[in-house]
């Protein structure tokens, strides 16, 4: 209890006064309510939102929380509600979106956010995050969101003690990534556990096969017009894809992300490609990483971490506006940061998270984002725009069933011919060197 208590005097002191000063610009703003929307419902991602509402409460007593979540992995549902919401001039105060092509192309260039450079300035915290996460942030000079966190996209999680019995390595590239699952299913277990209602899962696992199967440069230039989707790395990813769905659990329509990662801790499923909020999860049941759940970077991707971040942005028109402001405020602090990601699975945006609160895979995470080639994620929000997302998750969804790879490398192909046009994703430099918007 004491420790608490001074946990949260210290964060009084060290946050309170800048969160005042930059809350101080919205003088007619309620200050009574906050609702912030997002699709955070399970495990890790649903207690880390838990740990900042509990910061904001405590530096904020007055303030009326509401949790506006929406269930469904990676938005799926979440996205359409609050596409009603803006559409109908409901906004919520602050929302869940990812940095990038999701945030600018959706939102920023359609005029529906307000910049909020002003919160990094007066906090002097332009610095204080890498420079190339701040530039997919930014439109014309402005900044328009926070980013909470940064994920790994690129991770397969496995069940130690299944691949103990079997005595095997978790797999290192695709092709051992095959015959581990073969050898697996021979002995009777499902290899993989995939939970792919609202397809995005299949989606998620298929930019892993193509990093897998292209490395990090061909990848890139995939969301930059200078990798050819009809070329004979995306048709041997797509091969690879189909051989993988023959190892795949056969409920995998009718389940969530987190159901397939429950299946790996029951054992029902020997292991899972999903991103670093599986970590949270695992967590978040009371196993322990290293021991009681394994992770290795998905196969043949060594080297690259497919990053996505999520973040808050203000709709212009939040009703709230200036507890929203300390909301935002807070979730760019090292404090709010370091209260959410221990429990997300992910890793502080910032540069100065304090280490030492992060487990050993999030420690391991934290090197690769220092060391590795850093490629966008597009399954959430950071290589595409949402058009071009929603076309592949379409092809994805034919794909699953019927495996004609000409088929879906036709409409892959159409995807990109029709949104390749956008901007370059940017890719997220490590430098944190300071940016003057
Ligand atoms: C991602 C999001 C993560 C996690 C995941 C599953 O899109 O970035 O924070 O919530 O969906 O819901």
């Amino acid at each position: 209890m004491r420790r608490a208590a001074a946990f949260i005097l210290l964060v009084s002191c060290s946050v309170l006064p800048v969160l005042a000063h930059s809350a101080g610009r919205a003088e007619k703003a309620r200050d009574t309510r906050l609702e912030i929307f997002s699709w955070w419902t399970v495990g890790g991602e649903a207690e880390g939102l838990a740990a900042m509402f509990d910061l904001y409460r405590s530096l904020y007593p007055s303030v009326q929380l509401i949790n506006a979540t929406v269930a469904g992995g990676a938005g799926s549902n979440a996205k359409a509600v609050l596409a009603t919401r803006m559409q109908g001039g409901n906004p919520p105060d602050s929302f869940q979106v990812h940095a990038g092509h999701e945030l600018i192309d959706s939102w920023v260039r359609a005029g529906k956010m307000e910049p909020i450079t002003f919160i990094f300035q007066d906090n002097k915290w332009l610095d204080r995050f890498p420079r190339g996460l701040v530039d997919i942030i930014s439109y014309k000079g402005e900044i328009y969101s926070v980013p909470v966190n940064i994920h790994r996209s690129n991770v397969l999680w496995y069940n130690t003690r299944i691949l103990a019995a079997a005595h095997m390595r978790p797999p290192q590239d695709l092709d051992e990534l095959m015959s581990v699952c073969e050898l697996l299913s021979r002995r009777g277990i499902t290899p993989l556990a995939l939970g792919d209602n609202g397809i995005w899962a299949a989606v998620h696992l298929l930019e892993s096969v193509l990093l897998g199967s292209m490395g990090p440069e061909r990848y890139r230039g995939l969301w930059t017009g200078e990798t050819a989707w009809d070329g004979p790395e995306v048709r041997l990813a797509l091969i690879r894809f189909a051989g993988l769905m023959r190892y795949v659990n056969t409920d995998h329509a009718a389940l969530s992300w987190d159901a397939a990662v429950q299946y790996v801790i029951d054992g029902k499923c020997a292991m899972t490609i999903m991103g670093d909020w599986a970590e949270g999860y695992f967590k978040a049941k009371g196993l322990t990483p290293g021991r009681d759940f394994g992770w290795i970077v998905s196969p043949g991707t060594r080297g690259s971490f497919i990053m996505l971040s999520d973040s808050f942005g203000l709709p212009r028109g939040a009703p709230d506006r200036a507890a929203a402001v300390r909301w935002l405020t807070l979730a760019a602090s090292r404090e709010g940061q370091d209260a959410f990601n221990p429990k997300k699975g992910s890793i502080p945006s910032r540069i100065d998270g304090d280490r030492t609160l992060y487990d050993d895979y999030q420690k391991s995470a934290m090197d690769s984002f220092r060391t590795d080639t850093i490629v966008p994620s597009v399954t959430h929000g950071a290589a595409a725009s949402e058009g071009w997302l929603a076309m592949i998750q379409d092809t994805m969804s034919i794909f699953v069933c019927d495996f004609n790879i000409d088929k879906a490398t036709a409409g892959l192909v159409a995807a990109a011919e029709k949104y390749s046009h956008e901007p370059a994703a940017a890719v997220v430099e490590r430098s944190a060197a300071p940016r003057t918007p």
